[in-house]
């Protein structure tokens, strides 16, 4: 299982690596305009430096919708760093962009999955992760966790090696009941990886020993 965190936060970023469990990084334009960045070379310059504080694939998603727009800004994004994994949506443009970016080695993550058929037509495409959104499905009443489990199903039928990369993490269950699904990577904010750690019983044992272990001094 591997953990990626979804934002463009510098200093969550370097709170998750610092925790030393960190494999990567996923970002979308929503997360990058939530960092208050403007213009063309700031965002690059921003990818830039996330690229150099984490050792691991870093998603940074293109802004077009047409297949020549795509590749055109994939290869600008590519040249960036060797972590850097362009992140195209699920659209009939994006496919086309998958597969030609996957001749040219190119790795991609297909974004905006919500069937397995779309994470099929990605995998044949050639894309290195596929990105169902769990907690978006869920937010429409269906079972975003039941699609991760039903495409590594699938994935595992056929022999894809495209990997499965839970994002729209929303808590920390979104990220065991992924796991107990097969997904090979989570995405997800910092709060809901922190609270993998956090159980009470843990904080209540360790203040009962240190009580006692101050009996003995
Ligand atoms: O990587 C996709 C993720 O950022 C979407 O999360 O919570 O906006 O559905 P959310």
């Amino acid at each position: 299982m591997r953990f990626f965190i979804d934002t463009a936060n510098l200093e969550q970023i370097r709170q998750a690596r610092d925790l030393g469990i960190l494999d990567g990084v996923t970002t979308n334009p929503s997360l990058m305009a939530h960092e208050n960045i403007h213009g063309h070379a700031a965002i690059m310059a921003h990818y830039r430096q996330i690229c150099e504080m984490v050792d691991g694939d870093v998603s940074a998603e293109v802004f077009s919708t047409d297949l020549d727009g795509m590749l055109a800004e994939a290869h600008e994004l590519s040249a960036i760093h060797k972590n850097i994994v362009v992140k195209v949506p699920c659209t009939t443009e994006g496919i086309k962009a998958i597969k030609a970016l996957s001749a040219r080695k190119i790795p991609t993550n297909c974004t905006l999955v919500f069937n397995a058929g779309q994470a099929v037509l990605a995998a044949k495409a050639g894309a290195r992760y596929v990105s169902p959104f769990v907690g978006r499905l869920d937010d429409a009443s269906e079972d975003g966790v039941a699609l991760v489990a039903q495409i590594v199903r699938i994935f595992d039928i056929y022999g894809y090696q495209t990997q499965v990369l839970a994002a729209s993490i929303r808590h920390t269950r979104h990220i065991i009941d992924c796991m107990e699904a097969g997904a090979h990577v989570v995405t997800c904010p910092l709060q809901p990886i922190l609270g993998l750690l956090n159980h009470p019983l843990t904080e209540k044992g360790l203040a009962k020993f240190l009580e006692d272990a101050a009996k003995m001094k």
